[in-house]
């Protein structure tokens, strides 16, 4: 079995961890009986210089038949004044659209040798592990209308749409009461049905889907707003939340930067499963496109390495060689190899390549 990978590295940073991503591609298809085909393509600012448009036709071509698709980063200042629909974060929400990916998987994980890199105190955060579950193809970021237009008097008025169908909530609270069952068991559920009637019906749905199919999943409902200040109060109380998409972009922000690890985090982005078991995927750190440090080798690679490691585990189904790479990602902490992002005193401060290098090497300690 040959798996077909698109690597899309975006802009900024994303070419540089990519690269390294490749690096540990390789290491797999030379270790561990896995076969991987992969071709490039651009997206974002790259894209649009190129071709015009922050995602084309061809490159979303090969995004539907790949296996999975690797991303990078997008957005840059130089693209700041572009309209909105050039804009490079379109490529990104063009293809979380066309490719119907619903279920953005965020875990946030403290890494016990960064533990004091927290901006949070280290007992609040060691041995943090929350997954947020985020509903990424719907609410705000898709509703229309989605407008600006002009007033009689002169003045412009413009319109988000928030909107949420049962069946796009059902969806999501399966995603998150399977994974929950995985780990600790418990969800809790983020919206704001005390002002939002997409709210009302999110925790309807949600309470529906539990008490039917996974009464054995501890769900508790928390105001979305409620949820953000308790993430900074008492983290670890949360295991799985699961939100709507434009609190869970606000909330895994809050969450990854808890871990004092944002440049290291991981994340997933799944579609629905079609009848032979085909599931449209994209990985991608879950940090930016770092435009003040890019194309200095500086950049941490261990994000994008890690979502391969997420794409070993979903896509895949390989979760021991996801397992592996986690460990020799935790092993290089360990032996106290830095990036610049998460340097600490007494640690070895390494760039992009040497970081891969390291990890390369782990793997093969770990695996021989
Ligand atoms: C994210 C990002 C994106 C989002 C941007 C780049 C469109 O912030 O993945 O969280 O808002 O979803
Ligand atoms: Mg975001």
């Amino acid at each position: 079995m040959t798996y077909n990978i698109l690597l899309l590295p975006g802009d900024g940073i994303g070419p540089e961890v990519l690269e390294e991503t490749r690096r540990v591609l390789g290491w797999y298809s030379a270790n561990r009986n896995l076969a991987f085909e992969t071709t490039s393509d651009l997206v974002g600012g790259i894209s649009f210089e190129t071709h015009g448009a922050p995602a084309t036709d061809a490159m979303m071509k090969k995004a539907l038949a790949a296996d999975a698709v690797l991303f990078g980063a997008v957005g840059g200042p130089k693209w700041d004044k572009l309209p909105f629909h050039q804009k490079p974060e379109q490529g990104l929400l063009r293809l979380r659209g066309d490719l119907g990916l619903f279920a953005n998987l965020r875990p946030a994980l403290c890494f016990d040798a960064l533990k004091d890199a927290s901006s949070l105190r280290p007992e609040i955060v060691a041995g943090l592990d929350i997954l947020i579950v985020r509903e990424l193809t719907g609410g705000v970021y898709f509703g229309k209308p989605k407008e600006i237009t002009e007033l009689p008097d002169g003045q412009k008025r413009a319109v988000d749409t928030q909107v949420y169908t049962t069946g796009e909530i059902e969806r999501i609270a399966r995603v998150a009461f399977e994974l929950a069952r995985l780990r600790g068991k418990r969800v809790a559920s983020a919206e704001k049905s005390n002002v939002m009637v997409t709210g009302v019906l999110w925790r309807e749905v949600v309470t529906r889907v539990h008490d039917k199919e996974f009464p054995d999943v501890a769900l508790s409902h928390i105001l979305a707003d409620n949820c953000a200040m308790q993430l900074v109060r008492n983290p670890k109380q949360f295991d799985v939340i699961v939100t709507d998409n434009l609190f869970g972009d606000v909330l895994s922000d809050e969450a990854a930067q808890l871990t004092g690890s944002i440049g290291m985090l991981p994340s997933a982005s799944l579609g629905a499963k079609d009848a032979n078991g085909r599931q449209p995927s994209l990985y991608e750190p879950i940090h930016g496109s770092a435009p003040d440090i890019a194309g200095k080798g500086l950049a941490n690679p261990i994000a994008a390495i890690l979502s391969f490691a997420m794409c070993l585990r979903y896509s895949f189904g390989r979760v021991d060689d996801a397992t592996l790479l986690e460990k020799a990602v935790e092993r290089v902490l360990a032996d106290g190899y830095r990036t610049g992002d998460i340097m600490q005193a007494g640690m070895t401060k390494v760039g992009t390549t040497a970081m891969t290098d390291a990890i390369l090497k782990a793997l093969d300690k770990l695996s021989g």
